[in-house]
């Protein structure tokens, strides 16, 4: 498979050691996006795990935690527009596993600034991770091929 892009030497344990380049120029943009997005809170928790976060620093938190969650959703919207226009016959299949992201996400969220304790931030990063690079790698790659197929040229998107 075509690799896309090298992810720096700060990316934990490998977990996004590459992003696979999905052939909709609009879609890859936004997976770097949400990845620059991922490793920014990756390396807020790393330094906020060291004390106790202040009344700030759980600011910066939240606000890191809204600007992701609300640009994964305009990403899943961008991606399910263009699987519904072009007919992707997985695209129920797809759009659960967002939607599945939401509710954990949204769950995690709550949990996390209701009991403002730190050890949930850290799952958060960990889950964050691995789903974000399982999903563009694994489940994303799905529709690239059918897009292709359906004419979707990269300078077309
Ligand atoms: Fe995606
Ligand atoms: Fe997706």
């Amino acid at each position: 498979m075509k690799t896309m892009k090298k992810v720096p030497h700060r990316s934990p344990n490998h977990i996004l050691d590459h992003l696979e380049d999905v052939y909709v120029p609009v879609l890859n943009k936004q997976h770097q996006e949400l990845h620059r997005c991922l490793l920014d809170f990756n390396d807020l928790v790393d330094y906020l795990s060291k004390k106790r976060p202040t009344p700030e620093e759980w600011k910066k938190i939240k606000e890191t935690m809204d600007f992701l969650g609300n640009y994964a959703k305009e990403h899943f919207a961008s991606e399910e527009l263009l699987m519904r226009k072009h007919s992707f016959p997985k695209l129920a299949e797809h759009k659960k596993e967002h939607d599945d992201f939401v509710r954990k996400y949204g769950e995690l969220y709550h949990y996390l600034f209701d009991h403002g304790d730190i050890l949930c931030v850290v799952d958060a990063k960990f889950f964050l991770l691995h789903w974000f690079s399982h999903h563009v790698n694994h489940i994303d790659v799905e529709y690239r091929e059918h897009f292709r197929q359906c004419g979707l040229l990269n300078d077309h998107c």
